[in-house]
């Protein structure tokens, strides 16, 4: 039985192939993806959800609603520099309009009113994967505590606990974007997975996996759209592979085994100058009596060729099930 999933996310380039890999699972079933302003303001987040849904023509479709556009306290900040004014690396209109026959309906209701109807409405408890900025989770967490409760479980892409930040030294960008609406999700008591940067960065995709593709559609789409993070990575960390940040959150949700995670303490640094948007886990070697409970199963390592064969069979090779798990299910 397909697992429910809901998907908030911010597209954003490796939102987008999160969503190709969430949609090319057979072991998920998306009922419901919302957009928050993370990596471009939230109203082309939510056309990029809607042309990259017009793409993959799901059937049924999700439902589709319009997130928060701000963070609970900062100002918006984006990552244009990275994804593109349009979010997609500029190639976004290789891909379906938002509004055409191809896209489905947007919700008339809010992100957050959307995934707590879809929480209480779920025949079993879903699995709520956060790809970008955790406002709106924040807000759902005030607004229903006991109705995110229902979930199986809460997936976060996000943080840095044993490793450097990507958009400041100390910080991870969705942490860093709304450090508040991490530190009230942290301390909400739900099952969390922290997937930071520990293991994101890990899961890479080279180019070469791209030039070894067949020739379709699909792998042409995805060749336009992480171009720009090609050229980034290769004249910033002089490499031919790009992080594949959300997708790995994505493949937690239903392959957990692919990451060891240690339960550990976490907070954020929510009014900092130099270290805002930090997550820091206490690791310190002292009796657990002696530090704050954990909130958080974080990801430490990876299977990196395991997630990377999942990946480039189910989003680059469109194909649902391996021959070996399809003998197995
Ligand atoms: O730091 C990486 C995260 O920030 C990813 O989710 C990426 O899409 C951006 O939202
Ligand atoms: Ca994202």
């Amino acid at each position: 039985m397909p697992k429910p999933v809901i998907i908030d996310t911010d597209p954003g380039i490796d939102d987008a192939l999160a969503l190709l890999l969430a949609f090319g699972s057979p072991e998920l079933a998306p009922v419901c993806i919302t957009s928050v302003s993370g990596n471009v303001d939230v109203d082309t987040a939510t056309d990029n959800i809607l042309r990259i849904l017009a793409h993959i023509g799901p059937d049924p479709a999700p439902t589709v609603a319009r997130g928060a556009e701000t963070p609970l306290e900062k100002a918006p900040e984006h990552a244009t520099f990275l994804h593109g004014i349009d979010g997609l690396g500029d190639a976004g209109g290789e891909l379906p309009d938002p509004r055409g026959d191809d896209a489905p309906g947007l919700s008339e209701e809010h992100a957050v009113d959307s995934i707590l109807r879809h929480i209480e409405q779920s025949p079993e408890p879903p699995v709520l994967v956060a790809l970008g900025p955790m406002t709106n989770i924040a807000l759902a967490a005030q607004k229903a505590p006991q109705t995110l409760r229902h979930l199986d479980r809460l997936i976060i892409m996000g943080g840095a606990v044993t490793v450097a930040g990507n958009i400041t030294p100390a910080a991870e960008f969705n942490f860093y974007v709304d450090p508040l609406a991490a530190q009230i999700v942290l301390d909400s008591g739900l099952p969390i997975t922290l997937t930071g940067l520990d293991v994101t960065r890990k899961a890479r995709l080279e180019l070469r996996d791209l030039d070894a593709c067949p020739d379709t559609p699909r792998t042409r789409l995805v060749q336009r759209i992480t171009s720009s993070l090609f050229t980034h990575s290769q004249e910033t960390e002089g490499t031919e592979s790009i992080p594949l940040h959300d997708p790995l959150a994505i493949a937690l949700s239903f392959r957990p085994d692919l990451c060891s995670t240690r339960e550990l303490p976490v907070q954020v640094e929510t009014r900092g100058e130099i270290c805002e948007g930090m997550s820091l886990a206490d690791r310190r070697p002292v009796l657990p009596r002696l530090k704050d409970p954990p909130n958080a199963h974080v990801c430490l390592d990876l299977a990196a060729d395991s997630f990377l064969t999942l990946f480039r069979e189910r989003v680059l090779w469109e194909q649902s099930l391996s021959s070996e798990a399809q003998t197995r299910t």
